[in-house]
Parts: C-alpha cells; sequence; structure tokens
C-alpha cells in the first residue's frame, strides 16, 4: 500500500496547466479563478483533438462521426461517476444561469398556483432570477435573506420560513462573496421534511472539492465547468427519480431519453468531451500522489477525487490563512467568516477597506501583476443586503496557486489596506 502523501506537489499540479509557461503570462498572478480558471492540458489535448478529428455530427456510424459519439459519451460516463450519480442524471447545457432557467420550466407544472419557493438573497442571480420570475406564474417567492453583518445564512431562519405550501428551497453551496460553506446535507433534511426539493448551485464550491451528490442528498446540483478546469459549459445533476415527474423541455420526439429532456438544444460537443479532461486530471493528480498501486485503483472515481481534494484543502487552507490574517489585521471587512478553515470556507476573500476604494485596489493590483476584481459579481441582492452598494474587492484563489503569490498580493496590497 502506498502511503498517503504529505501534501499537495505543486509543481507536479503547475507543470499541468500551460498557462503556466505561457510567455504572455509568465508572472501574472491569476486570483480571479472565481469568474473562471486556468484549463490542464488534459483539458486541451480533448478539445484540440475534436476540433482537429472529429468536428463533424457525431454519433454517426463509422469514421469521424463514431469517434465524435465516443469522446462524448466517454464524458458523460466519468463526469457522473465523480458525482456519484447515475448517466441518466447529469446534463451538459450552456452554463449554469440557462441550466436554472430550463429547470425552472421543467419544474412548475409539478406545482399548484400559490405553492410556494423560497430563494436566498445570497446566491448568484443564477440560482434567483428564474425562480423569482415564477411569482409570474402564479407561484408565491419568500426569500430566505442573509444576516446583515456577516452576509451569512442560518439554517434556523430556514426552518421558520419554510411550510406545507413550499415545494423548493434554492440555496448556494457556497457563496460567490461570502464562500462560507452552506450545510447543505442539514438543509436537505429539513426540505425533504417539507416534501419539498433542494437546488444547490455548486458554481463557488466545485473547483474546491468533490462533490458527492448522493451525500448531499439534494435533488438539483449545479456547476460552470469552465470554474473547474474545463470548457465553457454548465452541469446539472437531477435526482432520477425527480427527473421522471419534470416536463420535457427537449424536443417532444426525444421525451424518452433523459438526458435530452433538460437539453432543449444540442450541447456543445466538443466541450462535452472535453469534460472528461477534468476527470483525466483529477486521475494524474491521484497517481502521482497515491501511487497506480492496487489500493489506488481499487478507489471509485469519487473516492479518487476526494483523496486528492484532501490534499487540496489544506494547500487552499495554507494558502487562504495569511491573507484573511492580514486582512483582519488591518480592520478589512471581510464578507461571510473570517474563520481560515477550508472546513468552514472556500479561498474566495471578498472585502471592503476603509481606507482605500476597491477600484483603486484593484489597478494598483493590477499594475503588480496580480488579477483581482471588483464589483457585485451577479449576487446585487447581496452587496445590498450587507450595506455595501459599492460592491467589494474579491481575491478568489484555487489550487494551483502558491503562497509566494499571495504573500505578492499582501505586499501589494499593504500600502492600501
Ligand atoms: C455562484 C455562481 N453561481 C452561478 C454562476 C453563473 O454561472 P454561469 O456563468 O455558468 O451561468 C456564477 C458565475 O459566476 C457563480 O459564481
Amino acid at each position: 500500500m502506498t502511503a498517503a502523501p504529505a501534501s499537495l506537489d505543486i509543481d507536479f499540479v503547475r507543470a499541468q496547466f500551460p498557462a503556466f509557461t505561457t510567455p504572455e503570462l509568465a508572472d501574472w498572478v491569476h486570483f480571479e479563478n472565481a469568474g473562471g480558471s486556468y484549463v490542464p492540458s488534459q483539458v486541451i489535448d480533448l478539445l484540440t483533438k475534436f476540433y482537429r478529428t472529429t468536428k463533424v455530427q457525431p454519433y454517426g456510424p463509422a469514421g469521424p462521426a463514431k469517434a465524435a459519439g465516443e469522446a462524448m459519451d466517454r464524458a458523460r460516463q466519468l463526469v457522473p461517476a465523480t458525482l456519484n450519480a447515475a448517466i441518466d442524471e447529469v446534463h451538459f447545457g450552456p452554463s449554469t444561469s440557462q441550466n436554472t432557467y430550463v429547470l425552472a420550466r421543467a419544474l412548475r407544472p409539478t406545482m399548484q398556483d400559490g405553492d410556494e419557493v423560497i430563494v436566498t438573497n445570497q446566491d448568484h442571480e443564477a440560482n434567483i432570477g428564474s425562480w423569482r420570475r415564477l411569482a409570474d406564474t402564479g407561484l408565491t417567492v419568500r426569500e430566505w435573506s442573509v444576516d446583515p453583518d456577516t452576509g451569512l445564512l442560518h439554517t434556523e431562519d430556514l426552518a421558520r420560513l419554510i411550510g406545507d405550501r413550499t415545494r423548493l428551497v434554492c440555496v448556494t453551496h457556497a457563496s460567490n462573496l461570502a464562500a462560507t460553506i452552506n450545510p447543505i446535507p442539514e438543509i436537505a433534511e429539513l426540505v425533504h421534511r417539507h416534501d419539498a426539493l433542494l437546488v444547490v448551485d455548486g458554481v463557488s464550491w466545485a473547483p474546491h472539492a468533490a462533490i458527492d451528490v448522493r451525500r448531499l442528498d439534494c435533488d438539483f446540483y449545479l456547476y460552470s465547468t469552465y470554474k473547474t478546469y474545463g470548457p465553457h459549459q454548465g452541469l446539472l445533476y437531477t435526482r432520477r427519480s425527480v427527473l421522471d415527474r419534470l416536463e420535457n423541455q427537449g424536443h417532444y420526439f426525444n421525451a424518452d431519453r433523459p438526458t435530452a429532456k433538460l437539453t432543449p438544444a444540442g450541447p456543445d460537443h466538443a466541450a462535452v468531451a472535453a469534460t472528461a479532461g477534468i476527470v483525466d486530471y483529477y486521475q494524474a493528480l491521484h497517481r502521482h500522489h497515491f501511487g497506480p498501486s492496487a489500493q489506488a485503483a481499487d478507489r471509485s472515481p469519487v473516492d479518487q477525487i476526494a483523496a486528492v481534494y484532501n490534499l487540496v484543502a489544506a494547500h487552499e487552507e495554507a494558502l487562504m490563512t495569511p491573507l484573511i490574517e492580514f486582512l483582519v489585521a488591518r480592520g478589512a471587512d471581510i464578507v461571510g467568516s473570517p474563520d481560515t478553515s477550508r472546513s468552514v470556507r472556500a479561498p474566495t476573500v471578498a472585502f471592503t477597506s476603509r481606507r482605500t476604494d476597491n477600484a483603486a485596489i484593484v489597478e494598483a493590483l493590477a499594475a503588480a501583476g496580480i488579477g483581482i476584481g471588483h464589483g457585485d459579481f451577479y449576487a446585487p441582492r447581496l452587496v445590498e443586503a450587507i450595506g455595501r452598494p459599492a460592491g467589494v474587492v474579491r481575491i478568489s484563489m484555487v489550487h494551483y496557486n502558491t503562497v509566494a503569490e499571495v504573500d505578492r498580493a499582501i505586499e501589494a496590497l499593504d500600502p492600501l489596506i
């Protein structure tokens, strides 16, 4: 049996990402990962191969059409396995925002006029707007609101809001600004006790952890693969027993194809195929850190990714700890919990300073070769609720970032915060 490695081999990780050896990006620190991540060779190679050799209508009987279908099917098999989902339970769509719109339309006929949908004001608008619009169709929309002092949600508040007419609760796994992890299994238990369904936006959490939809016990889980080291695309998990009750949104003659039900148009074929490269990347990390031993090979895909993400968690904690401690020491106002534990939050740190305005901070860091952002990041209800109408500055890191990059950011922030 191979001994578990002590830590993430960051040199090996970075060697998988061509961006780090691209001359135009040499010395650039990418700290806007919550907006979109870099992509490893495993993904780029599959995308290139698809465009070079199989860019035809897929699923033909022979030649490139057959190979294209096989490349897509490989992703359709690998990706659900890493989520602990069945093949039929995962839809590949253009984006999370579009997937929620399709899902809202598919769910509406399962509800009666006067039924209730609960949304938060912590979410990105992608997991609010499509549900709020259902109010125009006779549903009642209620808001589970954050604590205005912290930007955090409390499950007790949901317990007070949820009732006999609640059919759906929509919440983020971790907000793209507050970044604190919401207790999804606990929320799912409460929601299911009321016979309602749970939609989880995992866009800001999926880049940081293995997602096991069975353990989370949610009915829908959405995330965007362009933030999880893959091509621009949205993935939607739907529990099979729930999928059967939804109205078909695809062509009527495809109604009996579960994976077409929530994909009204054909997906981006090349992007679907290249999504398998994310799994190839995780498996390369697993092999590198745990060895090709029988024990390692016997691990299920979800367990392999979980093993990799245990190493990632420790590394991400090492990244965010000095940054959060610096910001707290300087009296910056951090959104969400200032706890530095990765079991509490993602390494996305949104804040405002009483000394320097948001735009000036972002400009100063850009001048130092560090890419961060400011604004509401499409969560205007959250920045409003916490009294920061001008938005926040956001530094968002992932596992390929280094402690040296964090040191550079702290040095650049030092005269400003
Ligand atoms: C938390 C969160 N949810 C949803 C979205 C929307 O994702 P997409 O661009 O795939 O629609 C984003 C995008 O930034 C996000 O951060």
